[in-house]
């Protein structure tokens, strides 16, 4: 039946509404565009911009994307400099549609490894149709040179398929798959002598996807003459956990460079190859991460522990959870080098993984060759005694885990999956670093957090992709001033400062941002990046802890901007306030006091509204945005209204509208008002920045500029005269980011949605014979009614209570109209026009008294 349809419809809506209520932190300030501009690249009929590679030197970014490689301007990629077509022969394609796969997607040629080989080359792999191959591009030239390496081990078959490589000194390490079904899964190394990899068993790597691979390079001149070593990381099924179904487990691998595999054990494999568990869990929330989507290595020259950063999502991500763990490689090391390894046991006819507690050989098991090896005469992995060779076959997992920093993840955010990390280290004017975090959504959005003391902070996010691209590929160009993300999509690719602290117009704002690029400059008088400023010496002001008592007296009250108006005595008047930070509050004050809410002022949607203003309400009003920083409360003046009333009186007319038409039309005013409701929570992460409007027309009418939302037929006038006190009161605490007064609200919404579902079964004649009995008593009702009767605003609400709700018994309590004491003529006109219209559609079959379905629509689509 429709109406259960309907009803559940509205189930699914409002569930996950509640849901939404519940998360934090919040990103401070939301970027969108155009309030920020952010500069893109896409080629029309090109897709799948997967790979990027950066070229800091000769500032030039590569795309590798479908069928075509492209070289643009790393300071402004929409310059496109040059570019390669890589496209399948007609052969290969007819090759691959006959095995079964699709001309139209797989048998293409997905650009898959993009590295750098020296000053004149770049090495490129595509899946060219299922068939792997791989390349050199000649970069004076821009040009492919048609060498057709195998590109087996290095690129995936399948496009679908995970993939990751790092190169090395000339030598491409890869973590994919081997074969056309995908079933052999490697981890590689292709060189001059051939391939070093890893064994095709299960306790090497099961069913992995490869996120990341990057190479640690040991200090010069160390004192263990240690190896330079590449990291892998992926997700894969682990065989050390029992569990009902496949547990996935997220891991760390590691291989030395001078591996040059066995020579009779493990010949052209790895014999440094082991790899741990990492561990991300929230104890707090009990909440295991097991899926690893992305790493990103701090490694800086001056670095002594290079930072691993991870992004981590649970197995089953139903509910869109991400969290940000942080490994210190020294730890990681730990585990590798002196751990304990794990072994598998045949129990029963039943492998079992336990920890290995027996002898281990010298030199120890997967250690790269180093002092210790050396000094027995091992001088590669080549001369190995076979006892150290047979054993690291056997226990190539570590039985301790990862532990991250501070053994909690720095980050965990629910209604978020994160996808990508490039993390930027920042040294800010307190002397201290701060590693900031670009994290970036499934939905093309891009975080930006830091970690204060305990406490995380995600400064901002700004909107990549308006068209909620999942951001597959993120990288980060940290050259001094010319710091950029560069994100790609299958739609494209998105060039991003690392700051937009130039739009933080006074000196508590720039400070209240807590963001270590932006400080403020008393000379300049604007929020700059320091990175971007020649003299960072003791001039600019920045306080992390968002502390701005030291800005100057002249901004330190923030926008300061003051609007003077002049209305008539009756007219309404609605003050705009608008603030950035989507995590403070704004608090009213009038004449230097605290506004006390009177019947005739409401604050909606950043905005207070007077109602029927008299000469009492003439006077200063200044909006303040309130913030909670590291449990201290800091206020900003955001902006002050003037409001003067002029001394002509409004006339007073008091007119008579149809009562039937009205009060259908009251109904349809309270559900637009409901989805405003929602619009009001869901605008939260849709901000934009607004210049404070007033708007009054002569006769006292309010036209609401509107700014984000379209209601369809009400203007404000109309709504708040049919809104019952309780119910704005609700409203206010909503834009309070009261939770518990969001659910309440949430409960009535549900309820005066339902009813008026019902109702309008009833109308339509859906519903059992019950309630056809007041159907036609209710169009009956109407006929009856004289149309065109001009009945006063205060009889239509009489009507409304004694008979709109005792007719409809489904709807409960009958609900008592507020009584704004707001009838000005003009408007009174106006509600006349519209009940006018109305009244003639209403005769007709097609007359919808309140579109039930329009309005659920309406909030659902507000909803993506
Ligand atoms: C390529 O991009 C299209 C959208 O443009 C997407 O549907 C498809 O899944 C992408 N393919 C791969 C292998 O990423
Ligand atoms: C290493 O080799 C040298 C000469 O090749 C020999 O003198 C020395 O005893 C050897 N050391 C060990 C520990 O085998």
């Amino acid at each position: 039946m429709a109406f259960e349809k309907a009803a559940h419809g509205l189930c699914t809506l409002l569930c996950l509404l509640v849901q939404a209520a519940a998360f934090a932190p919040e990103p401070r300030i939301t970027w969108q565009q155009p309030e920020v501009s952010l500069t893109r690249f896409q080629e029309l009929g090109i897709s799948n911009y997967s790979t990027l590679l950066l070229s800091e030197d000769k500032e030039v970014l590569y795309i590798g994307a479908r069928e075509v490689i492209f070289a643009v301007n790393s300071l402004d990629i929409s310059e496109k400099k040059n570019e390669a077509y890589w496209r399948v022969t007609e052969e290969k394609s007819a090759g691959c549609e006959k095995k079964g796969k699709s001309r139209q997607t797989d048998c293409l040629n997905y650009i898959r490894v993009l590295q750098p080989l020296n000053e004149t080359s770049l090495y490129v792999c595509g899946t060219s149709a299922f068939h792997p191959v791989c390349d050199f591009l000649e970069l004076s030239s821009f040009e492919l040179m048609g060498k057709s390496e195998d590109g087996k081990g290095k690129c995936p078959f399948d496009p679908a398929h995970s993939y990751t490589s790092v190169m090395v000194d000339g030598e491409l390490y890869s973590g994919t798959f081997y074969t056309f079904l995908g079933s052999e899964p490697i981890i590689g190394r292709h060189s001059s002598q051939g391939l070093l990899r890893t064994e095709y068993a299960v306790p090497w790597l099961n069913e992995p996807r490869f996120v990341h691979a990057d190479v640690i390079r040991a200090p010069e001149n160390n004192p263990d003459g240690d190896d330079d070593k590449v990291y892998f990381f992926f997700t894969e099924v682990s065989v050390e956990y029992e569990f009902f179904n496949k547990l996935l487990i997220p891991r760390i691998a590691r291989v030395c460079k001078s591996d040059q595999g066995g020579l009779r054990t493990l010949q052209k494999r790895w014999t440094t190859f082991l790899k741990a568990r990492l561990i991300c869990h929230s104890t707090e929330n009990n909440l295991i991460f097991n899926v690893v989507n992305d790493v990103y290595i701090v490694k800086s020259p001056d670095l002594q522990d290079p930072v691993v950063y991870g992004v981590f999502t649970p197995h089953l991500n139903n509910v869109g959870m991400s969290a940000v763990c942080a490994y210190s490689l020294s730890a990681i090391e730990e585990v590798f080098s002196k751990g304990k390894y794990m072994q598998s046991a045949t129990v029963e006819a039943h492998t079992k993984w336990v920890q290995y507690n027996g002898q281990v050989p010298k030199p120890r098991p997967g250690a790269c060759i180093n002092n210790e090896a050396k000094a027995m005469n091992y001088t590669s992995s080549l001369n190995l005694s076979d006892k150290t060779l047979k054993f690291v076959k056997d226990h190539l997992l570590m039985d301790e885990s990862v532990t991250p920093i501070g053994r909690k993840p720095r980050l965990v955010l629910q209604n978020v999956t994160y996808t990508q990390i490039v993390v930027d280290r920042v040294t800010a004017l307190d002397g201290n670093t701060y590693d900031v975090m670009f994290l970036s959504t499934d939905k093309g959005i891009l975080h930006k957090s830091i970690s204060h003391d305990t406490e995380m902070h995600i400064i901002e996010e700004t909107v990549l992709f308006p068209d909620h691209e999942s951001v597959e590929t993120l990288i980060l160009s940290n050259k001094q001033n010319k710091r950029y993300i560069y994100a790609g999509s299958n739609a494209g690719v998105v060039q991003s400062p690392v700051a937009f602290c130039e739009k933080l117009s006074s000196c508590a704002e720039c400070v209240l941002t807590r963001d270590p690029y932006c400080a403020w400059h008393p000379v300049k008088n604007t929020c700059v990046n320091i990175l971007l400023e020649s003299n960072t010496d003791r001039v600019l002001i920045q306080s992390l802890s968002g502390d701005s008592s030291q800005c100057p007296d002249s901004s330190d009250k923030g926008i300061q901007e003051s609007m003077r108006y002049s209305v008539k005595a009756g007219s309404t008047v609605e003050l705009k306030c608008s603030y950035k930070s989507n995590l403070a509050s704004t608090v009213w004050t009038f004449n230097g006091n605290s506004l006390s809410m009177a019947s005739s002022k409401y604050i909606v949607n950043h905005a207070l509204i007077l109602l029927n203003v008299t000469e009492s309400d003439a006077g200063t009003y200044q909006c303040w945005s309130q913030e909670l920083v590291l449990n201290k409360e800091f206020s900003l003046l955001i902006i002050e209204h003037v409001v003067e009333i002029k001394k002509t009186p409004p006339p007073l007319i008091r007119t008579t509208p149809t009562t039937t038409s009205a009060q259908i039309s009251t109904r349809t005013e309270g559900l637009i008002l409901t989805t405003r409701f929602f619009t009001m929570q869901k605008e939260k992460t849709t901000r934009m920045s607004t210049t404070p409007v007033m708007t009054t027309s002569s006769g006292g009418a309010v036209t609401y500029v509107n700014d984000k939302m379209t209601t369809p037929t009400a203007s404000l006038s109309e709504v708040f005269s049919s809104v019952p006190n309780a119910e704005m009161g609700r409203a206010l605490y909503l834009s309070n980011n009261n939770d518990c007064s969001l659910l309440i609200i949430l409960v009535i919404v549900f309820f005066l949605l339902f009813v008026s579902l019902l109702t309008y079964n009833c109308y339509k004649g859906f519903l059992p014979d019950t309630c056809l009995k007041y159907r036609s008593a209710m169009l009956s009702g109407k006929k009856k009614t004289p149309p065109g009767v001009k009945d006063c605003e205060q009889g239509l609400k009489e009507n409304l209570v004694e008979k709109g709700c005792t007719e409809n018994q489904c709807s409960g309590t009958p609900k008592a109209p507020l009584d704004t004491g707001y009838e000005t003529d003009p408007d009174c006109a106006n509600g006349n026009i519209t009940i006018k219209e109305e009244v003639t559609t209403e005769e007709t079959e097609k007359d919808q008294p309140f579109d039930v379905k329009c309005e659920i629509k309406y909030a659902d689509s507000d909803g993506d």
